[in-house]
C-alpha cells in the first residue's frame, strides 16, 4: 500500500467515514431541538472574541473522532517542529519561521545553530526607524518636500497582506499618507497610480522576497524611469523616492536602490506568510510600527495558544478538522470566507492565497499521490454585498459551502452619532449577520412555505410555487464574533486561519510552504515573450496556443 492511501486506511480516517455514513442525514435542527446545551458544547473563547461551531453537521462523536484524526497526524509534533526552526518545507530545504517575526517573547529560534531573534529584532528596529522618519515627514524626497504617497511595487505575498492590512485598519492609518498598491503587470496598473501622484513626494517600495518576480521588477523599473525622468535623469533621486523590501541584497543593489534603504528578511519566510517581515512595511507606515507590533502580538498569542493548547480546546485546529470533515468526508469543494465588515474586504482574497497556495497540491511529503481532497477552493466577499450576488445559491444551490462568518460587536463608524441620520447601519449589518447562519441552518419547511402564502393565491398558483420557496436548510457555517477590529484582532485573526491551514496541510500529510504549482506558467510565459515581439509565425506550441497567438499578432 502506498503511504498516500495509508491515511485513507487509517484507523482514525475510516472511523470517521464510518461516522459519516452513519450521521451525514442527521438534521441541524433536530439536533438544536434535542439539546439545548449545544451552544455551551460548540463555542469556544479567545481573548475578544467568540468561535461559535455549534452549526456544523457534527455531534460530540463527530469532533472526538476529528481529534483523534488530529492526534493519529501529530499535527501537535508538526507544529512543534515549525516552532523549534527544524526544516519542515523538505522540499526547499527551508526552516517556516514567520512565527519568529512575531515572536514577542523574544525566546530563542534556532536555524542552522544560529538564533535567528537577534537579526529580527534588528531589522524591526530599522522599519520602525524607516516608517517614523516618513511619517513625521523627517523623510524628504529630491526636492526636499515630504512624503504624501506611497507605492507599494508587488504581487502575491508581496501584495495581497500590506493591501487587505491596511484595508483592515485605517481607522488607525495616518489618512494623510496616501497608500497605492501596485502589482498587475498590466500597463494600466502603474500608469493610472502614476497619474495619481507628484513624484516630489511619492516613496516607492519595491517588495519582492526573490527581487526577480517578472511583473515586480518591470513596475518597479517603470516607476524608476519616470521618477528619473522626473528629476532629468539625477540618480540621487532613486535613494530619496525608492526603498527595497527583500531577501535578495544583490538585486536590490543591482537595480540601483542603496542597501541603506532595503529592509531584508530570510528565506525561511514564506511569501504568503510575510506580513509580519519587512513586508509589511506598507502596513507600518500606514498605521504606525507601534500598531503594526499589535497585529504581531495578536498573532503571537494565537500561536502559544496553538502550539500549547490540547486538541479539544485548540479553536485553529478545531477550525481546521471542521475544514477537513466537510472536504473530505462530505466531499465540499470550496469554503467561503464572509467577514461582515467593509474594513475585511480583501481578507478572502489574502486567504485565496494563504490557503490555495499552501494546501492546493496532490504531492503528499513522501512524493507520491493523494487518494482523497486536500486544500479548498477560497472565497468571498464581505456581507451584506454577497448576499445580493451569491448567496442564492449557498441557500438553495446544489452544492454544499461550508462558511465562516466574521463580524465586530463595536463598529468604527457609528453613522447615527456622526451624521445624526435617521439610521443606525450596525444593527442593521449585525442583523443580517445572525439571520444569515441561522436561515443556513434551519431552513424553512414546506409547512411554513404554505401557510405564508395561503389566501395569498390560487391554489393551484400556490401549488406551483411552494417548491421554490422552501429551504432545506442544515448547510454548516462557523461564526466568529469579535469585540472590534483592532491591529491586535487583526493579527489574532490571521494568525487562526494560518494555523488552520497548517493543521490541514498536518493531516494531508503535504508541505504547506512550498509553491511549486505556480512555475510552468511562468517559465512558458518567457518562452512566449519574445515570439510575441518578433514578426515571425508562431509554430512552436500546440495549434490552439498558436491559434491564439496569430489572432493576437493581427489584431494588436
Ligand atoms: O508566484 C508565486 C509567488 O512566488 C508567491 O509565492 C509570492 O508571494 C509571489 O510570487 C511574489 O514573490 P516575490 O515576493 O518573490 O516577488
Amino acid at each position: 500500500m502506498s503511504d498516500a492511501a495509508k491515511l485513507t486506511s487509517s484507523p482514525a480516517w475510516t472511523a470517521l467515514l464510518a461516522h459519516y455514513e452513519a450521521t451525514k442525514d442527521v438534521q441541524m435542527k433536530d439536533q438544536f431541538a434535542s439539546d439545548p446545551e449545544r451552544f455551551n458544547k460548540f463555542n469556544m473563547e479567545f481573548e475578544d472574541m467568540l468561535f461559535d461551531f455549534s452549526k456544523n453537521r457534527i455531534n460530540e462523536e463527530t469532533m472526538k473522532l476529528l481529534y483523534g484524526l488530529a492526534k493519529q497526524s501529530d499535527v501537535s509534533g508538526l507544529a512543534k517542529k515549525m516552532f523549534a526552526g527544524e526544516k519542515i518545507n523538505a522540499t526547499e530545504g527551508r526552516a517556516v519561521l514567520h512565527i519568529a517575526l512575531r515572536n514577542q517573547s523574544n525566546t530563542p529560534i534556532i536555524v542552522d545553530g544560529k538564533d535567528v531573534m537577534p537579526e529580527v529584532n534588528t531589522v524591526l528596529q530599522r522599519i520602525k526607524g524607516f516608517t517614523d522618519k516618513v511619517r513625521s515627514g523627517e523623510w524628504k524626497g529630491q526636492t526636499g518636500k515630504s512624503i504624501t504617497d506611497i507605492v507599494n511595487i508587488g504581487i502575491g505575498g508581496s501584495d495581497l497582506g500590506p493591501v487587505m492590512c491596511c484595508e483592515a485598519l485605517k481607522p488607525y492609518s495616518k489618512r494623510d499618507l496616501n497608500m497605492h498598491f501596485c502589482s498587475n503587470i498590466d500597463g494600466t496598473h502603474i500608469t493610472e497610480i502614476l497619474k495619481s501622484v507628484n513624484p516630489e513626494t511619492t516613496l516607492f517600495l519595491v517588495a519582492s522576497k526573490t527581487f526577480t518576480t517578472q511583473e515586480t521588477m518591470t513596475n518597479a523599473g517603470s516607476a524608476k524611469a519616470w521618477v528619473l525622468k522626473a528629476f532629468n535623469g539625477d540618480e540621487s533621486s532613486v535613494a530619496k523616492h525608492f526603498a527595497a523590501l527583500s531577501t535578495n541584497a544583490d538585486g536590490v543593489t543591482k537595480f540601483g536602490i542603496d542597501t541603506e534603504n532595503m529592509f531584508g528578511f530570510w528565506d525561511w519566510v514564506g511569501g504568503r506568510y510575510s506580513i509580519w517581515s519587512a513586508i509589511g512595511t506598507p502596513i507600518a507606515l500606514s498605521i504606525g510600527f507601534d500598531n503594526w507590533m499589535e497585529m504581531h502580538a495578536g498573532a503571537h498569542a494565537m500561536d502559544q495558544h496553538f502550539l500549547n493548547t490540547p486538541a479539544e480546546k485548540n479553536l485553529p485546529l478545531t477550525l481546521g478538522m471542521i475544514g477537513i470533515w466537510y472536504d473530505n468526508f462530505y466531499d465540499a469543494e470550496t469554503c467561503a470566507i464572509l467577514p461582515y465588515d467593509q474594513y475585511m474586504h480583501r481578507f478572502a482574497a489574502y486567504f485565496q492565497q494563504g490557503d490555495m497556495e499552501s494546501n492546493g497540491k496532490y504531492i503528499n511529503r513522501d512524493g507520491e499521490k493523494v487518494d482523497y481532497q486536500t486544500g479548498p477552493i477560497i472565497w468571498g466577499e464581505p456581507g451584506t454585498n454577497g448576499q445580493h450576488a451569491f448567496y442564492q445559491l449557498i441557500h438553495q444551490g446544489t452544492k454544499l459551502i461550508p462558511c465562516d462568518f466574521l463580524a465586530p460587536c463595536q463598529t468604527q463608524n457609528d453613522v447615527l452619532k456622526e451624521i445624526g441620520g435617521p439610521t443606525n447601519h450596525h444593527p442593521i449589518l449585525m442583523s443580517n449577520y445572525f439571520a444569515q447562519t441561522e436561515a443556513l441552518a434551519f431552513g424553512k419547511d414546506e409547512a411554513t412555505v404554505r401557510a405564508e402564502l395561503t389566501g395569498t393565491m390560487s391554489e393551484e398558483a400556490l401549488n406551483k410555487l411552494v417548491p421554490h420557496k422552501i429551504f432545506e436548510g442544515n448547510r454548516p457555517t462557523n461564526s466568529f464574533l469579535f469585540k472590534k477590529l483592532t491591529p491586535r484582532m487583526l493579527g489574532t485573526l490571521i494568525a487562526m486561519y494560518e494555523m488552520k491551514i497548517f493543521t490541514q496541510g498536518a493531516v494531508w500529510n503535504i508541505n504547506s510552504f512550498d509553491q511549486w504549482g505556480v512555475e510552468l506558467g511562468k517559465q512558458l510565459a518567457k518562452a512566449i515573450y519574445p515570439e510575441l515581439t518578433s514578426s515571425d509565425e508562431v509554430i512552436t506550441h500546440d495549434s490552439s496556443t498558436n491559434g491564439l497567438i496569430k489572432y493576437f499578432k493581427k489584431n494588436e
